[in-house]
């Protein structure tokens, strides 16, 4: 686990439960998850959910949640949004281009300090302590703005999300007894977002300071091991083969790193957050096969 060098005002205030959460970018995939655990730890009406478009949102608000306009592109409803914030899970945007993504991120790192924020967490990614290029770089400026703001912070360094290898999919592996492997059988330290949104939050409701940084890394996993898992679950033979075909090109960049090496790092932090241990490729590939 990073500690980082204390930044900004020191809290040791924990988010109690009557204090407001308030998570932005939060109709997305990760941001519903959270609200979810959220709801399990304090009353609706201390939990906020900051939108690009509050429409989109009607079944949070139908569950007690509030429902606040809150757009990257637009920095006066960010500060509204933010109001009253004891916490703030900043979810970075999932916008393409670095320059307007680092754009988005500063406006809303500016918001949350001119509306007083007390702890601002941010889902950052692996790597972006130290590298200012490649898919860290946004991550990378962004931890930067959020450290000169002065604000309280906290950063979760995500890995990539299981999801992009480990869904239905698979299934046609098994079909065919191949899976595709263009990893040259690399490890990967992917973390399922259930994961993922679990650890943030226990980070936004714990009473530990702020003014660290977490690097989330799942349980390592390969091909050759995923294939043997679902043959094992399955009852049918599955091995995993070199890719003989070009994987479409954003899976062919992540497969790409994998088959570098670059996400063999391991570290303690997710499991160390999580009351459990981190799910593992194997328990997905055996949760395609449910026992009849
Ligand atoms: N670790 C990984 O493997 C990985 C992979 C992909 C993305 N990410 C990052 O992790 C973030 C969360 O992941 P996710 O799975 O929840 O992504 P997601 O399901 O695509 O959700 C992204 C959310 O961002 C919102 N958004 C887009 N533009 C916005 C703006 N200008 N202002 C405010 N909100 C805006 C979207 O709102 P709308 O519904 O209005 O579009 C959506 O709710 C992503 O945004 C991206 O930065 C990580």
């Amino acid at each position: 686990m990073i500690f980082r060098p204390a930044v900004g005002r020191s809290t040791s205030s924990g988010a109690k439960g009557s204090s407001m959460i308030v998570v932005s970018a939060a109709g997305g995939a990760l941001g519903r998850l959270v609200l979810d655990g959220l709801r399990r730890t304090r009353p609706e009406e201390r939990i906020v959910a900051a939108v690009r478009h509050p429409a989109k949102a009607a079944d949070l608000a139908a569950r007690g949640i509030e429902i606040r306009h809150g757009d990257y592109d637009d920095p006066a409803s960010l500060r509204s949004a933010f109001a009253g914030a004891e916490r703030l899970l900043l979810i970075s945007s999932p916008e393409i281009d670095p320059a307007r993504r680092i754009a988005q991120h500063g406006a809303a790192v500016e918001a949350a300090r001119a509306a007083g924020v007390g702890t601002l967490v941010y889902t950052s990614f692996l790597g972006a302590d130290t590298r200012s290029t490649g898919v860290p770089a946004a991550h990378f400026a962004t931890e930067r703005l959020i450290e000169d703001s002065g604000l309280p912070c906290t950063f979760l360094r995500n890995p990539f999300y299981s999801e992009a290898f480990l869904n239905p999919s698979l299934l046609d592996a098994v079909a065919s007894g191949e899976l595709p492997d263009g990893t040259a059988g690399r490890g990967l330290n992917t973390a399922f977002r259930t994961d993922l949104a679990e650890a943030a939050v226990r980070v936004l409701t714990s009473a530990e300071p702020a003014n660290r940084a977490y690097d989330l890394t799942g349980p390592l996993w390969t091909h050759p091991e995923l294939a043997a898992s679902l043959s094992h679950a399955s009852g049918t033979p599955v091995k995993a083969v070199p890719r003989s075909a070009p994987a479409p090109a954003a899976f062919a960049f992540l497969e790409s790193l994998a088959a570098s090496g670059a996400l063999e790092l391991q570290t303690s932090d997710l499991a160390a957050l999580l009351p459990h241990p981190p799910r593992t490729a194997g328990s997905y590939a055996a949760s395609l096969f449910p026992p009849l």
